[in-house]
């Protein structure tokens, strides 16, 4: 491992707004095959134990280095934010900056999203973002974090009518995103397939961009949005017609991109 990330992992431990639970904190391995999650205590807790203020709060999840996390929390005082993702050199960046502006209103979690049951009760949560998440061209639907199986589990601490926020330079994911939210019946407050052309939008959405976006953005690649809630009675499916391959083809080589080597963090 280089020396700049054994640094910053180091300096990790010395954050109080960073919580870095071991795996198995909260997996439960005597419980047979399959993934079995055991609640975390700060589960239900996080206004009190994390926040000092009881507040509404929003999760970034895949968060990177924070910036939508932080972008969001030096706007709204009123409410509380926390940025999950696996990586503790990229979380480092997020955690050093709250930490040195004294922002008491920001979290991180490194955690694998897979697990973010374990961390939050009912109606704990007000929002999430859905940040340049991978599209998973390849991959199984279910490592998708739009899909039914990752819906079902924010489903799980999402209040009534809290939103999903997905902001995305795939377009595989966008219309993936849409037939998921379809096929289900969810309600979709926004749709926008090109944010910075559109002139629809104003606010945080265009305001505000990631590491990543800045990225694709240099790459003349459009941007887009979704914004829908999960109110569902019954289970959520998948959906049956949507037409991965044409996407992926439509999606071309510049997903190519994604799977070089990560940015240095
Ligand atoms: C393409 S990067 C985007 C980062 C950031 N949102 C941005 O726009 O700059 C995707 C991030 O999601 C994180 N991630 C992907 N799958 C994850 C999972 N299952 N659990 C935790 N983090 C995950 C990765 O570690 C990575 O930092």
């Amino acid at each position: 491992m280089g020396h700049d990330k054994l640094r910053k992992f180091a300096e990790n431990e010395t954050f109080a707004c960073l919580l870095q639970p071991a795996a198995d904190t909260v997996l439960d391995r005597n419980a047979g095959p399959g993934l079995h999650i055991k609640d975390h205590p700060i589960k239900g807790h996080w206004n009190g134990n994390m926040f000092p203020a009881d507040q509404p709060i929003v999760l970034e999840l895949g968060c990177g280095k924070g910036d939508y996390t932080i972008a969001l929390a030096e706007r709204h005082p009123e409410m509380n934010f926390i940025g999950v993702d696996i990586k503790g050199a990229r979380l480092w960046k997020g955690a050093k900056y709250a930490t040195e502006k004294g922002l008491r209103n920001v979290a991180f979690l490194r955690t694998r999203i897979e697990f973010i049951t374990a961390f939050f009760g009912p109606d704990e949560i007000s929002e999430i973002w859905l940040t340049f998440s991978d599209p998973q061209l390849r991959g199984s639907e279910n490592k998708r974090l739009s899909s039914p199986l990752f819906l079902e589990r924010y489903r799980q601490f999402l209040r009534p009518g809290g939103l999903v926020h997905l902001k995305t330079d795939s377009r595989f994911l966008h219309e993936y995103t849409r037939a998921v939210i379809a096929a289900n019946g969810l309600h979709t407050e926004i749709c926008d397939n090109d944010i910075y052309h559109s002139g629809r939008l104003s606010g945080e959405v265009t305001d505000i961009q990631t590491f990543y976006e800045n990225m694709f953005l240099e790459m003349g690649l459009p941007i887009t949005y979704l914004r829908f809630t999960l109110d569902h009675d019954g289970p959520l499916v998948s959906p049956a017609d949507f037409d991965a391959d044409f996407w992926r083809e439509a999606e071309g080589p510049r997903r190519s991109f994604s799977h070089q080597p990560s940015p240095k963090q």
